[in-house]
């Protein structure tokens, strides 16, 4: 494992940060985490040198944190720095801030975080944020030492970016970041300010949320064809790690054989290590995508439930997936299931909740129709 020096704060984080958003259910269908499963991952993640874990209040249906708890438990507490966030839907005052704080230690079972991230915020965000006196009160849990690091996590343009970055003495910021997305949301520039300013970058969706992982057919053809030979996973990796100013890059890993690829990749990552002919493929890579993609959705599902039970992420998989892989329509997973729950975009009543939601600002409604009408043509 490489380590990185996040200079402002004096300490060394891991390259590779475990996210916590992504772990499977159990196969019975009785909880929405495989704990077992999930305890076992995170302590192979630590076992192999990952000292930097990133969870949320929020994260699959609020159990994320129990579920980090508990791996952390045996001695695993004392090997890593922990991220956990605050969302502005949970709080409004100073006593409810203090509720929620407290909360999460206990669910996390320690008694400090060490970062703790506005979640997900935007300007606005940032401006509600600002009116419950949130800056102050994680200033004041640094010195309780309840807190070690105040920070948050971004989603929104970089117009935004900027002014949130300046606004605050911040200790570490979270930008989503990878190949595709270096004109999106904070995006290079975001990067780059970052850095200047000497804030600590942690990236989140460095695969797109797993969407960078399989290559389609015309993307898998250039990187056959460069000389060197890695998987789409590490040339994603090895491209957001090429950058002096990432600190940390997360991954939500689901497989045992996930973390142990990621492990290896993250063995091997340096800044600056990209040659010029491989920095060109990466750029071949993003326009050889770009004439594919449908909707750079995420499947983060801030979007979910919708109230009239449309399922918005499973019909731009099937969309895009369908576009990027030429899959079959009639055996496709995702497909299948939205009908079997009854779940397609001709229930969607033009609420606009979805589009309020989404942090990527994606016109979902318009979107829907187009990929429904594509998706049940024929
Ligand atoms: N603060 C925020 O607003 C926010 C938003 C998004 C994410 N996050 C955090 O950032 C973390 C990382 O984001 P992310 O989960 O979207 O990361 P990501 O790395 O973009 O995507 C994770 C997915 O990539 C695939 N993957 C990972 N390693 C792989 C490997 N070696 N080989 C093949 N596939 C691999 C898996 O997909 P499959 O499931 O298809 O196998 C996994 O679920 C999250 O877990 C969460 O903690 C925060
Ligand atoms: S606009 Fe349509 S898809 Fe979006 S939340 Fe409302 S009903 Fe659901
Ligand atoms: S539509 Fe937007 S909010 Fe919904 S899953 Fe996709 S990226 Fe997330």
């Amino acid at each position: 494992m490489k380590y990185r020096t996040m200079e402002k704060l004096g300490i060394k984080s891991s390259a590779f940060g475990l996210g916590c958003m992504r772990f499977n259910g159990e196969p019975s269908g009785d909880s929405i985490i495989d704990e077992q499963k999930a305890v076992s991952l995170i302590r192979r993640a630590i076992d192999g040198g990952v000292n930097y874990i990133d969870t949320a209040y929020v994260y699959l249906d609020k159990t994320s944190e129990i579920v980090l708890g508990k791996a952390l438990l045996d001695g695993y507490r004392d090997k890593v720095t922990i991220a956990t966030k605050m969302p502005k839907e949970a709080v409004k005052d100073r006593a409810s801030m203090q509720a929620l704080l407290d909360e999460e230690l206990r669910k996390l079972q320690t008694d400090h975080l060490d970062f703790y991230l506005m979640h997900g915020i935007d300007k606005e965000k940032w401006e509600y944020f600002k009116s419950i006196g949130a800056p102050e009160f994680f200033d004041d849990m640094k010195k309780e030492g309840k807190i070690r690091y105040k920070c948050f996590s971004f989603h929104g343009p970089y117009e935004d970016f900027e002014y949130i970055i300046k606004d605050s003495d911040w200790d570490m910021v979270q930008i989503q970041y990878n190949f595709m997305d270096v004109d999106n949301q904070a995006g290079d520039k975001g990067l780059k300010l970052a850095g200047e300013l000497g804030i600590p970058v942690v990236i989140m969706e460095g695969l797109l949320g797993g969407r960078l992982s399989k290559a389609p057919e015309n993307v898998q053809k250039l990187y056959d064809d460069f000389p060197v030979k890695r998987s789409a996973v590490e040339w994603a990796f090895r491209w957001l790690c090429n950058h002096p100013e990432v600190s940390v890059v997360l991954s939500g890993c689901n497989e045992a054989e996930q973390i142990d690829d990621n492990l290896r990749i993250f063995d091997t990552v340096e800044p600056g290590i990209m040659s010029d002919d491989e920095l060109k493929l990466m750029e071949d890579v993003r326009k050889a995508y770009q004439s594919r993609t449908k909707i750079g959705c995420t499947a983060c599902r801030y979007c979910m439930p919708c109230p009239n039970g449309v399922d918005i992420p499973g019909i731009f998989a099937a969309w895009n997936n369908h576009s990027l892989y030429n899959t079959d329509l009639s055996s496709d997973w995702n497909l299948r299931m939205i009908r079997e729950h009854d779940a397609g975009a001709d229930k969607c009543i033009r609420c606009g909740a979805c589009e309020r939601a989404c942090p990527q600002h994606l016109p979902i409604i318009e979107s829907l129709q187009k990929a429904w009408a594509e998706l049940t043509a024929g």
